[in-house]
């Protein structure tokens, strides 16, 4: 490097020296005599011709013994030689020795002479001659640079040092090629001088830790000297890098089950620098407390772990920024995205959200009862539900919108089968494996009244004795009904129709709520002796639903009615007496008691029995016919007048009886009866007698009549031929009216076809005493069968109960 400042100076010394050589000889004006010589030269070396300088010959100057006279006793680096006359080098001369960086370096010295003595200055110049390198101080100095110093910056250097002087000293510095440093330097005449190092280009430890740097001097010699320096840069360390992630983004999945202590993710940051300026820590950005409950961050691995639990359903993905930072600061973000992955850790929820309390149970098939809706908060497949409705109930789901579910019914209900349903539903979700849940609704199912009662039986027998207290029960009819409540509670009534033309309902009544039929008036079997009624049951429904049974009663008969006897008249005042011939043979007839039983049956069958007689063994009667026969021819001697008492049992329990007597007369000729009137015959006997001779005269008349009747009603009515007394009718007699059973002899009933006749108020004038009377026996005061005065019937009935009327107004 050369500096202009320099160049012309050394021009000027140049100049200057060349000047001195060329006037080596010049004499100065003071008669001083001047050379110059280089240093360093030769010892011998003539330096001038100092004889002929001086004006003499070389004889001359020796004889005059001429000489140099150095001051003060110092070195003598020049002589003279006596031979020649010139002077020489005597001894080496080093400029910067004796000059040191004077730029003017003289020699001075006196030449002294003898013969005469002359004394003669002389001066010899010492040139400078390039023979010193320049050196540097050290030959390496050490700089230690941080690396963040700025561009610009300047450091120093210590100049060379060359002995030399003038052009030989140092002319420039050059400094070896590089990226960093160029070099200036300072030489300000009056100023130090000194060189710098300027940073051109910022450094980078981290590229490269150490400079070797050679800076060399140059001085202006005609053979160009140079020393060199070493320069020794270090980089120091400054926290220029902030520490660097692998990857700018962190991306993870991890299924929401993982346990507490995972492993999510390690993260690495690295850091160029060095020492504590390339330690890096990790820590959590800004994160939510919740995260920080969640993820643990390892400060010096950078290891993600899990120390908490993931719940897809709570939260599907995080995001958080994980900051690494080196010693002094120096920090940089990475983001963590870490995605939940589901894993079916939820069953199904079903949720009821309407049922109808109950179902009618006439409900249509297909009628929706209440609405669910199923839900599974995992995702994908996961929450896909499969739905059923478990066991056998006629219950279905039907799909509605989205989740939702209609429970609608699958098939006919009956409540009386099944009152209440638990409907179980079953969600079954697709994940694997499978989570499924249950839940359980009740239903119950209304009633409706679809049933109606039912008896036990459709028909009902009812015995009742007859005689009964009124108001006794007969029997009790019972019907059920299956429905609920009052479409289930049964309430009995009659049918109202009537017997006899009398309201049924005053023969019976029914308790509503029992079915327990009782019997509202003593009854009289041989009034009637079985009748039906209907008995309804209803239940309580709206409308009511109703079924009927019949109820038939039969009045059983009791022995309540003792024998009567119709022949011979019962009253003992009426005497009354049969003839007996007196020529009557051993069993011919005499007589006949005839006796009803208004009672049927054994308590209706009747035998006679001769309790006392006038003399036994005469008569006797017929057990159940009540012919009183001779039991042996009549004989003279036998007493004429002849009593018997006779007594008429019936077969009940206890036997009833009744007696009477018959007064037989042994004679031909009722003239011949003279003591006739001592028996107890009296004035109202022969009054009876024509009484029940017009009687019987009535009676005949009655029966022609009757049967004239008879067949002008067959011929008028033909079309009713099951009119009364069609075919075996039994025809009334006056002995025998036709509501008594016939005994016959073998003791069968004629049983049949029972009638009963009855004339009522209509005929209480008749005659027919007989018949009024048993009325009067067997309608108890009181009793509530009502006859209007024309009120005159016959009632038939038959076993199957048919009743056959037919009115008597006509014949009366
Ligand atoms: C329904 O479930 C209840 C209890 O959960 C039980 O008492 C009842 O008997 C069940 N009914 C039917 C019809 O199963
Ligand atoms: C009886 O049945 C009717 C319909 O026939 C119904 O409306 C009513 O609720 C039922 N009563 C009860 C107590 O179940
Ligand atoms: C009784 O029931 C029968 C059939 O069960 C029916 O035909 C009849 O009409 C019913 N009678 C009454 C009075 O309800």
């Amino acid at each position: 490097m050369e500096y202009s400042g320099f160049t012309a100076r050394c021009f000027v010394f140049g100049v200057t020296s060349i000047l001195l050589l060329l006037s080596t000889v010049m004499q100065g004006s003071q008669g001083e005599i001047s050379y110059s010589v280089p240093e360093e030269t030769k010892v011998g070396t003539v330096i001038g011709n100092l004889a002929k300088d001086l004006g003499m010959n070389k004889k001359e100057l020796s004889t005059r013994k001429a000489r140099l006279d150095v001051d003060g006793g110092s070195k003598r680096y020049c002589d003279i030689d006596l031979n020649t006359g010139n002077l020489i080098v005597a001894e080496r001369i080093d400029r910067e020795q004796l000059c040191g960086p004077k730029t003017v370096c003289v020699l001075t010295s006196e030449i002294i002479l003898e013969n005469p003595l002359e004394l003669h200055r002389m001066s010899v110049q010492i040139l400078d001659i390039n023979d010193n390198a320049p050196i540097f101080a050290n030959d390496v100095i050490k700089l230690e640079i941080r690396e963040s110093v700025d561009k610009g910056a300047r450091f120093f250097v210590n100049e060379a040092h060359d002995a030399d002087i003038g052009l030989n000293a140092v002319q420039r510095y050059t400094l070896q090629d590089n990226d960093h440093f160029s070099f200036i330097f300072h030489s300000n005449p009056g100023q130090e001088k000194y060189g710098e190092l300027v940073l051109k280009d910022e450094l980078d430890r981290e590229k490269q830790e150490e400079l070797q740097l050679l800076l060399t001097a140059v001085d202006g010699g005609s053979q160009p000297r140079s020393g060199t320096l070493a320069i020794h840069v270090t980089v120091l360390d400054a926290n220029d890098n902030a520490p660097v992630f692998s990857q700018p983004v962190y991306a993870v999945s991890m299924p929401e089950d993982s346990p507490v202590g995972t492993l999510v993710v390690t993260v690495i940051a690295t850091d160029d620098d060095e020492g504590a300026n390339g330690e890096v820590t990790y820590e959590f950005g800004h994160i939510s407390n919740d995260l920080l409950g969640l993820f643990s961050l390892d400060p010096k691995t950078g290891n993600v772990v899990l120390s908490g639990s993931l719940d897809f359903e709570k939260e599907t993905s995080y995001e958080f920024r994980i900051q690494a930072k080196d010693g002094s600061g120096l920090a940089s973000f990475a983001k963590i995205i870490i995605d939940v992955v589901d894993v079916n850790d939820n069953a199904p929820i079903i949720q009821l959200k309407s049922l109808s309390n109950s179902v009618p149970e006439n409900t249509s098939p297909g009628t929706e009862v209440g609405i669910i809706n199923v839900q599974d908060k995992d995702s994908g497949t996961n929450r896909q539900i499969i739905c059923s409705i478990s066991g056998n109930v006629p219950f279905k789901l039907s799909p509605s919108i989205k989740n939702y579910f209609s429970i609608v019914t699958s098939g006919q209900l009956d409540r009386e089968l099944i009152a209440e349903y638990n409907i179980t539903v079953i969600a079954v979700d697709e994940g694997s494996p499978p989570l499924s849940s249950s839940k359980t609704f009740q239903l119950s199912v209304a009633d409706v009244n679809d049933n109606p009662p039912v008896f036990e039986e459709q028909f009902y027998k009812a015995y009742l004795a007859e005689n009964n207290k009124p108001g006794t029960s007969i029997c009790s009819v019972n019907a059920r009904d299956p429905d609920w409540r009052q479409n289930g509670t049964v309430l009995y009534s009659l049918v109202s129709s009537e017997v006899n033309g009398v309201p049924v309902s005053s023969f019976l009544s029914i308790n509503a709520d029992t079915g327990v039929i009782h019997a509202v008036r003593s009854f009289d079997y041989e009034q009637f002796r079985n009748f039906k009624v209907q008995v309804v049951a209803r239940d309580n429904g709206s409308p009511p639903l109703s079924s009927n049974a019949t109820v038939s009663v039969f009045v059983t008969d009791e022995n309540d009615n003792s024998p009567q006897i119709l022949y011979p008249a019962p009253e003992g005042k009426s005497l009354m007496t049969e003839m007996v011939p007196k020529a009557a043979l051993s069993g011919s007839l005499v007589s006949k008691v005839i006796a009803v039983d208004a009672d049927s049956g054994q308590n209706a069958w009747l035998s006679y029995h001769i309790v006392k007689s006038t003399d036994p063994g005469l008569f006797s009667i017929g057990l159940h016919s009540g012919e009183i026969r001779a039991q042996r021819d009549i004989s003279e001697s036998d007493s004429m007048k002849q009593n018997l008492v006779i007594s008429v049992k019936d077969n009940g329990q206890p036997a009833l009886s009744t007696s009477c007597s018959v007064y037989l007369l042994i004679s031909d000729n009722l003239a011949e009866v003279p003591e006739l009137k001592d028996m107890t015959y009296e004035e109202s006997s022969s009054k009876l007698t024509s009484y029940l001779i017009i009687a019987l005269v009535s009676v005949s008349t009655f029966f022609l009549t009757f049967i004239i009747l008879i067949l002008a009603v067959r011929f008028c009515r033909r079309r009713k031929p099951r009119l009364l007394f069609d075919g075996a009718v039994a025809i009334p007699s006056a002995y025998l009216p036709p509501n008594y059973a016939e005994v016959e002899g073998a003791g069968t009933l004629r049983s049949s076809y029972n009638c009963d006749a009855y004339l009522t108020t209509g005929s209480h004038t008749s005659d027919f005493k007989f018949i009024r009377s048993y009325n009067d026996n067997t309608l108890p005061a009181g009793g509530t069968l009502r006859k209007s005065p024309d009120d005159s019937n016959i009632i038939c009935f038959s076993e199957a109960g048919e009743t056959l009327e037919v009115s008597w107004d006509v014949l009366f």
